[in-house]
């Protein structure tokens, strides 16, 4: 059953909002224990990152300080090699700081190791990484995630923060798209 009208080209509801939303309540809650008055420094990776972002900093209530990054891939030839530029860095030093890095989803995992690499260069206090959604994939890269929302297929999703050709991001809910709304752009 679902429980919101489904945009214009989703075929199918993969993770609703009530499931979504609770969800991140106690992945909130799990952080609020783990850090206290720590004040992490949230580091979401834009832009898919920013739905789930900001529901998680809204719903833990500990002191904390939030920034971006934003990466991209010279492309998918290059993206299997894991080579990846900075589009948009930190705007402050985290040396000794504890970071928390917030990812939309955890594909082959190239992005992320290559993000941990970067920040773990600036010698932060540590860095853990809260992804809410990975993908169920054999050879994905072996990088660390200390929490997932949820483990998924190897689908092509969307909502939520995720895009295809930069729409569908708006949308409350995570969904699979119908094969013939790919490709309309
Ligand atoms: C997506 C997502 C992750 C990355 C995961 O970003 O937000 O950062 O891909 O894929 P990987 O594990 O295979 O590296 P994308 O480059 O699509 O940019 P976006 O966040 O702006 O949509």
């Amino acid at each position: 059953m679902l429980s919101e009208p489904r945009a214009r080209g989703v075929a199918r509801v993969l993770i609703d909002e009530p499931t979504l939303q609770g969800r991140i309540g106690e992945l909130a809650a799990e952080l609020d224990a783990e850090y206290g008055s720590d004040a992490p420094l949230m580091v979401g990776v834009l832009n898919g990152a920013v739905a789930f972002m900001t529901d998680l900093m809204r719903a833990m209530t500990i002191p904390l300080e939030i920034d971006f990054m934003a990466v991209s891939s010279y492309g998918a030839s290059t993206r299997s090699s894991g080579v990846v530029r900075i589009l948009k860095d930190l705007s402050r030093d985290i040396e000794g700081r504890r970071v928390l890095v917030v990812e939309d989803i955890v594909d082959s995992g190239l992005t992320l190791q290559y993000l941990l690499d970067v920040l773990q260069r600036r010698n932060p206090a540590d860095v853990a990484v809260v992804a809410l959604l990975k993908k169920d994939k054999a050879d994905a890269v072996p990088v660390r995630v200390d929490r997932v929302g949820f483990p998924i297929p190897d689908e092509f999703v969307v909502g939520y923060g995720l895009d295809y050709a930069g729409r569908y991001r708006n949308l409350p809910y995570v969904a699979v798209l119908d094969p013939a709304a790919i490709g309309e752009g």
